[in-house]
């Protein structure tokens, strides 16, 4: 199973901003002891905006280029919408999809989630497909539920083969940007869950967001059935960020 090490930047970089970090982010990933770290999938995903600077920014590095969000169609009259092909002519490999702050603030549901997985999947996109419970359904006991639902919901007609495309987060939303993340065990803990929701998951790879950074991400890695990690504020730093993807590289060398 592939180790991965997400960073997700949300709604943050202009263009300029976002190539200034990306230079940043592969230049120190060229330097030892980052170099070594070639067990570890590295993923930029900057806002639309900012997705040809990033592309140019990474090209020659063994980073890949994702974007956080993508709509089904191929093509027509969805204003603002940003398609499949669109993402690929850019270079764009992965695709977040189900963010909470998409479902939270845009209304995205779990039949909009499974969509954009299966656009994704037809034009050879992976998608990064994010589940997680409130705060709320964590405290009324509803946690495997909810993300059983979401991962079934998402991956529904997914055919077993295309089923290795796939990157699954593990995103409590209570976790993100709060600075209290789970704890490790119950993430891995919840990891099988998801893992047993849909038959064939097992080699899937698994991640886990909410309020990563250097100083707890070796606890995630220590879980064997977490495989890396969803990041955001600690994607936006260099440093940070490129101490993630050593951390997960020293975890599974
Ligand atoms: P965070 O965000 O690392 O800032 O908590 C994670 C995410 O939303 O993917």
């Amino acid at each position: 199973m592939r180790t991965l090490v997400v960073g997700n930047w949300k709604m943050n970089e202009t263009a300029t901003q976002a190539a200034r970090l990306a230079r940043e982010i592969v230049d120190v990933l060229s330097m030892p002891p980052y170099r070594a770290k070639r067990s570890v999938d590295v993923v930029l995903a900057p806002p639309f905006t900012s997705l040809a600077p990033v592309r140019d920014a990474i090209a020659e590095h063994d980073v890949a280029l994702g974007a956080q969000n993508v709509y089904w169609a191929d093509s027509g009259a969805f204003t603002g919408e940003i398609s499949p092909p669109m993402l690929l002519d850019l270079g764009v490999r992965y695709v977040i999809v189900g963010h909470s702050e998409r479902r939270r603030y845009f209304g995205e549901t779990d039949e909009d989630v499974r969509k954009k997985t299966q656009a994704a999947l037809a034009h050879g996109l992976r998608p990064i497909v994010a589940v997680g419970e409130t705060g709320d359904e964590r405290d009324s006991g509803k946690t495997d539920e909810r993300v059983t639902v979401q991962t079934r919901a998402a991956l529904e007609g997914v055919t077993r083969e295309r089923l290795s495309e796939i990157v699954i987060a593990y995103e409590p939303v209570w976790a993100i940007g709060t600075g209290r993340n789970c704890d490790p065990t119950e993430a891995a803990r919840v990891i099988d869950v998801i893992r047993a929701s849909v038959a064939g998951l097992d080699d899937v790879p698994v991640l886990y967001g909410g309020s990563v950074s250097p100083a707890n991400f070796a606890q995630y890695m220590a879980m064997p059935r977490c495989c890396g990690g969803l990041v955001g504020g600690a994607s936006l730093d260099a440093q940070s960020f490129a101490l993630l993807v050593r951390i997960a590289g020293e975890a599974r060398p």
